[in-house]
């Protein structure tokens, strides 16, 4: 008898999911003669066994697509919001799972569904995860698929910004994604040529990012490119948060604890990423015109490119091999060339963030470009 497999998205969508789906669903079905299905999204399907067969007619066509044919949520297992409260279905989902006969449940995701499979391989199912996020921010695999897309879309963005910025002799300050890691402003930054990147692993001093500005100014440069992350933070802000956190882990006390949580999340929300404040300041000590462009969610829409094609379809190859082998509790990591099985709890409750050394720093450093410090 044949093997049967369910598949689930979970967390932000990513180019280049679907081409891991039919990687999966294609090598499963045509190589092993396996029964794959999928949960529409993420675990809040699994818990309300919403399913779609993905029969090889359901998995033409879609390599090109953006987005999840599943669709995708942030529900979690343990915490499911229902009824605007959230409560444990954890139980339902293993019921559910075993309902549907599966021998395993492949979760395609970032940081937050490799903790969510993981509880679940702890509850006894057998499960398998490939790492998808546009942040590239999983650990133990060199890459995950989505991220070349997006790196592309914010790359063309800085590429368009240039032209407008110098017209108008302006700093533009660009916000691309990523909360906790810089990798996609990074990248971006250094392939689109801006002037300043700023990362949250980097706390910047604006004080010294004005001082650049004025000297390419004095060198006939009347424009600036600013990239700055999502999570991105001045000293003085990090400074005030690592005071909250300090405070978190000293206290016992559970009311102390809860409010000091909600503090920190405030502080986050005010202190990071703040590009309408970071161009206040900065127009305030250069002199010149400011003006701020998210791109928000546009990097995470449309087509994958061909390197998230390919990277998806390999890890999705290679999960359907991890099946027939009966190889469970892993996460897909790409290595070199090749695919590695990376043990699930070496994968949780870590996350891979920009070294301040890391090779890419240094370059951007090497060619003049301000990192805020
Ligand atoms: O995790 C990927 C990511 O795109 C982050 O870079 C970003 O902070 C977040 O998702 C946005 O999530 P949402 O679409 O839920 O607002």
């Amino acid at each position: 008898m044949e093997k049967f497999v369910g598949i689930l998205t979970s967390g932000g969508d990513t180019p280049g999911l679907n081409a891991a789906i039919r990687g999966i669903g294609k090598a499963a079905q045509t190589k092993f003669g396996m029964n794959v299905i999928g949960f529409r999204d993420g675990f809040r399907g699994l818990m309300e066994n919403r399913i779609i067969r993905l029969d090889s007619d359901v998995l033409s066509g879609i390599l090109t697509l953006g987005g999840t044919l599943l669709g995708t949520s942030r529900d979690k297992p343990h915490k499911m919001p229902i009824s605007g409260k959230k409560r444990d279905m954890t139980d339902v989902i293993v019921e559910n799972y075993h309902k549907h006969h599966l021998d395993v449940l492949v979760c395609l995701g970032g940081g937050g569904t490799q903790k969510n499979a993981y509880k679940l391989m702890e509850k006894g199912l057998n499960v398998i995860t490939l790492p998808k996020t546009i942040d590239n921010d999983v650990a133990h695999t060199d890459i995950t698929f989505g991220f070349d897309t997006a790196l592309g879309v914010a790359t063309e963005a800085i590429d368009r910004l240039h032209s407008t910025a110098s017209s108008h002799h302006r700093v533009i300050i660009v916000q691309i994604m990523g909360h906790r890691a810089g990798w996609l402003t990074l990248g971006a930054g250094i392939a689109g040529g801006a002037d300043v990147i700023l990362i949250p692993e980097i706390p910047y001093d604006v004080k010294h990012i004005a001082e650049s500005i004025l000297q390419r100014s004095k060198k006939g440069k009347s424009f600036s490119i600013v990239a700055v992350a999502e999570g991105a933070l001045s000293k003085v802000n990090e400074k005030k948060l690592n005071t909250l956190r300090g405070k978190l882990n000293e206290t016992q006390d559970k009311e102390e604890k809860q409010k000091l949580k909600e503090d920190i999340a405030r502080a986050e929300k005010e202190y990071m990423g703040n590009s309408m404040k970071l161009s206040e300041e900065l127009e305030e000590l250069t002199g010149l015109e400011s003006r701020v462009t998210i791109l928000g969610h546009l990097q995470r829409g449309g087509t994958p490119s061909s390197a998230d094609r390919l990277l998806a379809t390999r890890l999705g190859t290679a999960c359907a091999d991890f099946i027939k082998a009966g190889k469970y509790g892993i996460m897909v990591a790409a290595k070199g060339e090749g695919v590695e099985p990376v043990p699930l709890e070496k994968v949780v409750n870590q996350k891979k963030l920009v070294p301040p050394d890391h090779p890419w720093v240094l370059s951007a450093k090497a060619i003049g470009t301000e990192m805020g410090v």
